[in-house]
């Protein structure tokens, strides 16, 4: 994954550039670099590190003059981060220069193809083989540069979103897209290229979103002609109207993107059910879920497909599903799903949860699932994502940008659309009391304000993650819909922390882990007031006995296990069935406070990316 972000038109394309490398930095940020072009010269600068080391390496190094640009933040995939490796890359006549988010699979035998043709390689990336390919192709064949770009794409095996322009066309930019997201943004007289629509959301609304194998010729006279990369054919283009706003991808006053959002989850849980669940009227209205509802009423089985943070929200929702909608669920992690043969069958019903609606592995599950035959629904956060077109039909998350990388609001929304299609298809069936349906739609009703009380508690987790920060190991524990919650709370803390945590189901702790426990070990233990209370109490007892260090998170008013363990953390009651929405956020703020008190980027965590856009 990389982010790519590129200007043609009347301003300076610098700052803008810089601009939307700043934004799109959660995409990866290992190395990042600039070219500029004032029609003479072109300027480029490129370092390994963040785009903050970019900026003082232009300010030192480079000329910033230039109305037309192509910028780049990467996250390493051919080439170990460094200066060289950085994109963008010249091709060997210094003509062409090329920015790429993906991976070009079959770029060894055409590298070598061209080296014997006399090209010369200075990194060990597979986008500067791309580059020159297009040169090679635009001289032998004596075509324009669209035309040599085409080419080149259809010889080449992969994914990519590139932007590039040549030297001796001062006013066009050329784009393509396979597997990896590019959005056009359009103002009056100026062109906008980007992985997403924030580099340019201040200056125009309007954008296209190209699909897969399209590319773009954006020339400021002529405007922009959009193609098929496999037969030229011409693609009308499609003008979205924007409704993200500049607000909604600032930090807003927090330190952290990551703090802003644990903090905003209590309006965004409300704006994914706001106008969905109309609680005093028994009512549960999704948009995309009506036309399809006999789909998932007739289905044999639900299967969830997802990776990370979106995959524990699917085990979450195998409990809900099944609990209530007595439908069998199945959930899987999207990378094994579509390499294992999996038997689909047209009954089978799919559902694709993603944030960032770009992730790879997800992306090729749901055409696996689709050549099978499901029907496949998305769950996504980013409107207008690959994800969410590539599905028969879906629900968005409604949570606004989460830019931290280290997934936090988007699990929480995602848990709330789910809870919200299982207590539809329960209704339906009838396989939930009409009492029971009307309490959990009040109840869900409840969550933000649950979830506002159990942020309140956040300065005595503060002093919690004080006393823990140099643990090297920790152990999180829950049973029933609060084993994914274990699974996440662990996630989260090794993510930005780099601490190594293990989540379990509590009963298996003897089955294993239970050898690690002695007085250096943190636990954290899930419980809450549940159908399976007493069973973690004896968890708890079996690691006291073992020294454990137990931190619990309980249900406010509990006095058992307040008494049992070292430290609590305490969130408002709520249904065991709702529990994983509040659960989670002591957790958050656990995990965040030690990685800040380590020091650790919290918003950007080392070796990860916020959308996992290669396999
Ligand atoms: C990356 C992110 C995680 C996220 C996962 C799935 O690993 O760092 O936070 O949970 O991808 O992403 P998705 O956008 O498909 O939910």
């Amino acid at each position: 994954m990389c982010g790519i972000v590129g200007y043609i038109g009347k301003r300076d394309a610098y700052p803008v550039i810089l601009n939307g490398l700043k934004r799109l930095e959660y995409r990866g940020y290992d190395s990042a670099g600039i070219a500029l072009y004032d029609g003479s010269t072109i300027q480029l600068c490129k370092t390994k590190g963040k785009v903050a080391d970019l900026e003082k390496k232009v300010s030192e190094e480079m000329a910033t003059k230039g109305n037309l640009g192509i910028g780049h933040t990467r996250w390493a995939t051919h080439g170990i981060p460094n200066d060289i490796n950085s994109h963008p890359h010249f091709s060997n006549s210094g003509d062409l220069v090329i920015i790429h988010n993906g991976i070009i699979e079959n770029y060894a035998s055409i590298k070598k193809e061209l080296i014997n043709r006399g090209y010369t390689f200075y990194s060990d990336t597979d986008t500067e083989v791309l580059v020159n390919l297009i040169e090679d192709i635009k001289k032998n064949e004596n075509v324009k540069l669209g035309k040599a770009v085409q080419i080149a794409l259809n010889q080449v095996v992969g994914a990519y979103a590139i932007a590039l322009f040549d030297k001796n066309k001062p006013d066009e930019i050329v784009v393509a897209k396979l597997g990896s997201p590019l959005a056009i943004g359009i103002g009056t007289d100026e062109f906008f290229v980007a992985s997403d629509a924030s580099p340019f959301i201040e200056f125009t609304n309007n954008a296209i979103y190209l699909e897969d194998e399209e590319m773009a010729i954006i020339r400021l006279v002529r405007e922009i002609k959009i193609r098929k990369v496999k037969d030229d054919s011409i693609v009308a283009p499609y003008i979205q109207e924007l409704q993200l706003n500049i607000e909604q991808i600032e930090k807003g006053g927090y330190d952290h993107f990551m703090l802003k959002e644990i903090y905003e989850q209590p309006s965004v849980i409300k704006d994914t059910y706001r106008g969905r669940l109309l609680a005093d009227k028994g009512i549960i209205r999704l948009g995309g879920l009506e036309d399809y509802i006999e789909k998932f009423i007739n289905a044999d089985r639900i299967i969830i497909v997802a990776c990370g943070t979106s995959w524990h929200a699917g085990l979450v929702a195998e409990y809900i599903f099944e609990d209530w909608a007595r439908i069998p669920v199945e959930v899987e992690y999207a990378s094994e799903f579509r390499y294992r043969n999996p038997v689909i069958t047209e009954k089978d019903v799919v559902i694709a949860i993603s944030q960032s609606g770009e992730t790879a592995d997800t992306l090729a599950a749901i055409k696996l699932a689709k050549e099978k035959g499901a029907f496949v629904y998305g769950i996504c956060n980013v409107v207008g994502s690959t994800i969410s077109r590539a599905t028969h039909s879906g629900t968005y998350t409604h949570a606004g940008p989460e830019i931290g990388v280290a997934s936090t609001k988007a699990f929480t929304t995602q848990i709330t659309v789910l809870t919200m299609i299982a207590l539809k298809l329960a209704k339906i069936k009838g396989t939930i009391s009409q009492t029971d349906y009307m309490v959990h739609l009040r109840e869900l009703e409840l969550i933000p304000t649950k979830v506002e009380s159990a942020l309140s508690k956040n300065d005595a987790i503060e002093k919690i993650a004080l006393l823990f920060k140099d643990a090297t190991n920790f152990l999180y524990l829950g049973r029933g819909y609060n084993f994914p919650v274990a699974l996440e709370g662990a996630l989260k803390l090794k993510e930005i922390s780099y601490i190594h945590a293990e989540g379990y189901p509590a009963a298996e702790m003897k089955h294993g882990p239970i050898a690690l426990i002695d007085e250096h070990m943190p636990i954290v233990v899930i419980a809450i007031n549940s159908n399976h209370y007493e069973k973690v109490v004896s968890n708890i007892q079996e690691i006291k006995s073992r020294k454990g260090k137990i931190i619990a998170v309980v249900t406010e008013g509990d006095t058992v296990v307040r008494e049992l363990a070292d430290y609590i953390m305490e969130v408002p009651y709520t249904p065991e069935t709702l529990s994983p929405l509040v659960t989670t956020i002591p957790l958050q703020l656990l995990s965040y406070h030690i990685a800040l008190m380590l020091n650790r980027n919290v918003d950007q965590p080392r070796n990860l990316a916020k959308a996992v856009t290669v396999e």
